[in-house]
């Protein structure tokens, strides 16, 4: 095979988004303005939006053809068969219920499935996943491999759950009480970090022996496929969509956010084997979402889906995804920057409290550095740490989250080299300063989910 040092895009740019360019007084002035909380910056004050990965995809030409033709009908529109084909090709789900994003099938199913005295185990639940658990009344425990906690060290499937933990927890709970086990791929929460067939199988296989349901939350499926082709024994020579089709075969059902690795702006699905399930969570489908054959989409968008799902698993643009990625974690290590090693498939989490060892967790040094990406470039970012997850005791003091990070995500097919390049020079220049960087402190904050709405004051 031909090998060069530069991965190209391997795409052609055919319409553009202005990035309006801003200087360091107007920047000052902005973050003043949005108490110092870039969730409360209007986007177009920001130049590389690092944000989030979801539902920021650049589509192609043939998406954008394909929404010319989305088929707006009421039931049985021409689009959802479209969409439905392209999810039971890769699941092998006989049954899929079409929903307006991921949270709203974790609701459906997880709330079908929940409730009171039960329980759900993960390697790592998103936040939006374990919130619907437990408003249903159930627990969502995660349990991710000791390698998987600890920053700094390699390991090839950070991912991975503790398969041994899984079964003593079945027992400990009683089978019937467990209402089901999900794989995050890549674990979104855990870094970003992929989980290996392997793993998947052991899990599968402990499923199957207490009859506890085993679903995928596969919104980065087809990064993680990437992964194990590249790292794990075995899959050299198989495609990424066999890679995927192979882990969907393992299990009993999925829910998927179709705004990350299905290249839309809006979308999602839950696919399952079982007939009765599939039925119920249909009719919890109706009554909130929408007819079983649009589900809260427009037709336009469950035709951009069905394209989406087959060029995500494209060689080349899997190739130049992951490499964007690494590259920019590479760079930033290299320069002495801490962070969540390996690089994951869809962002670089980098550890502010290694960054800012001066400043204690009370003053939140990922706010701090979040602060500071945007001031010296622009770069919007979130605060994955004590804003995000902290809580306080009785006294009022912070109970700190176990880590302090901060996530750049990369949205897919938008930022070229150059724009990854940028956000290198930015980090140069934050290094140079980095013990000059005060922390920040809390002036307002909501009841929960703190980090979208809280307003701080840098000291
Ligand atoms: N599961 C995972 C692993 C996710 O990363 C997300 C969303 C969801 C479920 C929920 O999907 O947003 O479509 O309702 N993650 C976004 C993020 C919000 O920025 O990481 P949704």
């Amino acid at each position: 095979m031909e090998t060069f040092k530069t991965i190209i895009e391997p795409f052609r740019i055919k319409m553009v988004e202005t990035i309006s360019v801003t200087n360091l007084e107007q920047r000052k002035k902005y973050l003043t303005a949005a108490h110092n909380n870039p969730f409360l910056l209007d986007s177009d004050k920001v130049m590389i939006d690092f944000l989030t990965d979801s539902g920021t995809s650049a589509m192609s030409a043939n998406q954008w053809a394909g929404i010319m033709q989305g088929d707006e009908s009421y039931a049985g529109s021409s689009s959802w068969n479209k969409m439905f084909a392209a999810i039971n090709h890769l699941t092998g789900h006989e049954f899929v219920l079409p929903v307006h994003q991921g949270r709203a099938g974790e609701r459906i199913l997880y709330g079908y499935l929940g409730g009171k005295g039960k329980t759900f185990i993960s390697n790592t639940h998103f936040d939006t996943t374990r919130a619907n658990i437990e408003f249903s009344g159930a627990e969502a425990i995660d349990i991710p491999i000791e390698e998987g906690k600890n920053p700094a060290l390699y390991h090839p499937f950070k991912g991975n759950m503790d398969v041994v933990e899984l079964e003593k927890l079945i027992n400990e709970k009683g089978a019937k009480n467990v209402s089901a086990v999900i794989l995050t791929v890549t674990n979104n929460s855990g870094g970003g970090q992929p989980v290996s067939m392997e793993n998947a199988r052991a899990v599968s296989a402990i499923c199957k022996k207490y009859k506890v349901n085993f679903f995928l939350d596969c919104c980065r499926v087809a990064e993680n496929s990437y992964f194990i082709k590249l790292r794990e024994k075995g899959f050299e020579n198989k495609t990424y969509e066999e890679i995927a089709q192979e882990m969907f075969a393992l299990t009993d059902g999925s829910v998927m956010s179709a705004k990350k690795d299905a290249l839309v702006n809006m979308g999602g699905f839950i696919s399952l084997k079982d007939e009765a399930m599939a039925l119920a969570c249909k009719n919890l489908l109706i009554i909130t979402e929408g007819f079983a054959t649009y589900g809260g989409l427009s037709g336009r968008d469950m035709e951009a889906i069905a394209i989406g799902l087959k060029e995500v698993f494209e060689p080349d643009y899997l190739h130049y995804r992951i490499s964007s990625t690494t590259f920019l974690g590479t760079k930033l290590k290299e320069m002495g920057v801490p962070l969540m090693w390996p690089i994951g498939g869809h962002a670089v989490y980098i550890d502010a409290k290694a960054l800012y060892s001066h400043i204690p967790v009370d003053q939140y040094p990922g706010q701090a550095l979040v602060c500071e990406l945007y001031l010296a470039g622009g770069i919007r970012t979130v605060e994955i740490g004590s804003v995000m997850f902290g809580k306080y005791d009785d006294q009022g003091k912070l109970i700190p989250a176990n880590m302090e990070l901060v996530r750049l995500a990369i949205p897919r097919r938008v930022y070229t080299q150059s724009h990854i390049e940028y956000v290198i020079e930015v980090f140069e220049k934050l290094m140079k300063n980095r013990d000059n960087v005060k922390g920040v402190k809390i002036t307002e904050e909501p009841l929960f989910l703190r980090h979208f709405t809280s307003k701080f004051e840098r000291l």
